[in-house]
């Protein structure tokens, strides 16, 4: 096919969690190359592609008459999801954007977010927030993955409408940072992302040592860093 759009793997990891969708929703879509791959990969129908930037939008507009996709491709300037209407989309997609911005999206208009079958994120920051809103609001995580992508290991999340499975008794109680399921899979990504996220606080508690303080909250999270370290280590064996 001319014009194939090749996702850089971060967004080919969240494009694969979707399939079959009728209407998929790209939230925050930018350049548009995520809605054009869902299409060209026989993923969705139907795409919407968002974006609260025009100057965004007109990028994947153009991108999509350049493909030939025009005609299942429709784009719209919107805040989040505030253009849709219950049962409009299937499949929702929201990829790089902060966790906390991704769970004030979906707060914004639960009953929108509700009746999508799937909603996949690819959080770049806040996956704790993002964790936890999920948890809170009826959203079940379905599956997780890791994505190795120029240096930076990122979180995929894929959720569906309803209860949260209970967590399994093996795992941390109220750890928000990482899903079990990642444990589960002994995905090769997840002893250096939990080696990162450790290293990341051992640097700060190290610089609040330099101004005289060792705060408390640092130690626990270093703490349960090993525990999960540990934990991934045995899953291993
Ligand atoms: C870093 S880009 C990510 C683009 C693409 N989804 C990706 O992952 O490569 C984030 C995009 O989200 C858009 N955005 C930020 N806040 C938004 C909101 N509240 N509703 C819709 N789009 C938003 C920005 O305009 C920007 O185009």
């Amino acid at each position: 096919m001319r014009n194939f759009v090749q996702l850089r793997p971060r967004l080919q990891a969240a494009a694969d969690m979707i399939q079959a969708a009728n209407h998929a929703a790209d939230i925050g879509c930018d350049h548009g190359r995520l809605s054009v791959a869902l299409l060209q990969q026989g993923r969705a129908q139907h795409v919407t592609a968002s974006d609260i930037s025009e100057p965004s939008l007109e990028k994947a507009r153009l991108l999509a008459h350049k493909c030939g996709l025009q005609e299942r491709m429709s784009t719209v300037v919107s805040d989040g999801i505030s253009h849709l209407s219950i049962g409009d989309a299937d499949a929702m997609i929201i990829a790089g954007m902060g966790g906390e911005l991704i769970a004030r999206i979906l707060g914004a208009a639960p009953d929108v977010a509700h009746s999508a079958n799937t909603i996949v994120m690819q959080p770049m920051r806040g996956v704790e927030e993002l964790r936890r809103f999920l948890r809170e609001n009826r959203f079940c995580i379905t599956d997780e993955r890791l994505v190795l992508d120029a240096g930076r290991i990122y979180q995929i999340i894929a959720v569906t409408p309803g209860e949260p499975a209970a967590v399994p008794a093996w795992f941390l109680r109220d750890e928000y940072s990482l899903g079990y399921m990642m444990f589960e899979k002994n995905d090769p990504l997840l002893l250096p992302l939990l080696e990162q996220y450790k290293q990341g606080h051992v640097k700060r508690l190290q610089q609040a040592k330099n101004k005289g303080v060792s705060p408390d909250a640092l130690l626990d999270i270093i703490k349960r860093a090993d525990t999960l370290i540990n934990l991934a280590t045995e899953m291993k064996k």
